[in-house]
């Protein structure tokens, strides 16, 4: 058996070699975001959903922006990282959507942030997020 499995390493090819220290890369690169979020990953997922519905309009499918500013760009990142996610939280909450801004309830507003914070690269941890863990620091990259 571990003969096998060694005969099988060494049957990689260069190809595969390198598709392992990109594989490495990528696991480096999220390191850099190693201290998870405070929000969970079903949470996000949900408001993914939500973000479509009620944002995704203005600030596009993938969060780059269109009509609205880009929500993962540098841009975004300088002014919000390092700063406390209730930040962010209490500025949507004042003033989007444009139409009708203090009206997003916790259950939409909650979710829609834990997918922004996702999608900037913030690994999710065990708690969802909610007006209670909010002061928790947007790590900045
Ligand atoms: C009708 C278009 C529209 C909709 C819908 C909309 N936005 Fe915006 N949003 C904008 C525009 C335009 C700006 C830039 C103006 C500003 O900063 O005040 C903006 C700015 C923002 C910013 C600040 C970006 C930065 O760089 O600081 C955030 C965060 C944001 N929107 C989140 C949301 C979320 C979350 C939703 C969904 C609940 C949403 N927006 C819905 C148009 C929209």
């Amino acid at each position: 058996m571990c003969q096998a499995d060694r005969r099988g390493i060494r049957s990689l090819g260069p190809a595969s070699a390198f598709a392992l220290v990109i594989a490495s890369a990528q696991i480096f690169s999220t390191a850099a975001h190693a201290t998870p979020g405070p929000f969970d990953r079903q949470q996000a997922e949900a408001g993914h959903v939500i973000y479509n519905d009620h944002c995704a309009e203005c600030h596009g499918p993938e969060l780059a922006g269109a009509l609205g500013a880009s929500l993962i760009d540098p841009a975004f990142k300088a002014r919000w990282g390092g700063r406390p996610v209730s930040d962010l939280r209490d500025w949507i909450y004042s003033n989007m959507p444009p139409n009708a801004p203090g009206t997003l309830p916790d259950a939409q507003l909650d979710p829609i942030l834990a997918w922004v914070l996702m999608k900037n690269g913030v690994a999710p941890g065990p708690t969802p997020l909610s007006k209670a863990n909010a002061g928790a620091v947007f790590p900045k990259e």
